[in-house]
């Protein structure tokens, strides 16, 4: 399969869930996440909304809200074209629509953090391997956003959030595809090379 066949069919995979199964995917996946030393030492936490049938992220999202972390959500950059931004995401922020259809904080008013700053970015994508590679929708934001973490300094840890079943054999891994640092799963926490630096 090719990336976009590969897509498709992981997209259609994961739809295909029934109501239960999301339900008990996405208590699993809290605890898969909870297994991370970078999830419990993290304060400031990127996480994302569920969309296009991803693994639940309302569970976690809840549970690092009582915890009392400080969350933001990606918006995509109102100027830096194919760059995503990070903005603060409590129970008060103004929600708005982007392009896509994905609800995101209104940027009116609000001071983006810089994702160097950020501890930890949960990240979704439409399918991984067994070394972290990862393959999102296929717009290449992550990539741009995440791009300066090649580079000596602060970098965030980066946890890719999945159904075990977006796993896949090798993925072709191109030169500006940033690695994960673990992915997390309804089956466990998925540890790369980069999860001990
Ligand atoms: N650092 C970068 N600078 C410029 N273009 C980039 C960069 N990273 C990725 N791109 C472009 O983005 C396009 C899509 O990349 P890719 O197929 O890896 O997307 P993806 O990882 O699936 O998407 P996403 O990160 O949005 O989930 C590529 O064709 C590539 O040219
Ligand atoms: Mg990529």
């Amino acid at each position: 399969m090719n990336k976009t066949e590969l897509r498709r069919h992981m997209r259609r995979q994961r739809r295909a869930l029934n109501r239960r199964q999301r339900e008990q995917a996405a208590r699993h996946l809290l605890r898969a996440l909870r297994q991370s030393a970078h999830f419990q030492h993290s304060r400031h936490i990127a996480v994302y909304l569920t969309n296009d049938g991803e693994i639940d992220t309302s569970v976690f999202i809840r549970d690092l809200q009582r915890r009392g972390k400080t969350l933001y959500l990606p918006v995509l950059h109102p100027l830096r074209k194919g760059h995503l931004s990070f903005l603060p995401f409590n129970r008060q922020s103004r929600m708005v629509k982007n392009r896509f259809g994905i609800s995101e904080p209104d940027f009116a008013g609000h001071r983006a953090m810089p994702a160097r700053f950020i501890h930890l970015i949960c990240m979704p994508l439409v399918a991984f391997d067994k070394d972290g590679n990862r393959l999102g929708m296929g717009g290449g934001f992550y990539d741009r956003t995440l791009a300066f973490s090649r580079q000596p300094g602060n970098k965030p840890r980066l946890i890719g959030c999945a159904y075990e079943l977006q796993k896949t054999a090798a993925l072709p891994a191109e030169d500006w595809d940033i690695p994960l640092t673990a992915i997390a799963t309804d089956a466990g926490l998925h540890r790369f090379q980069a999860y001990a630096e």
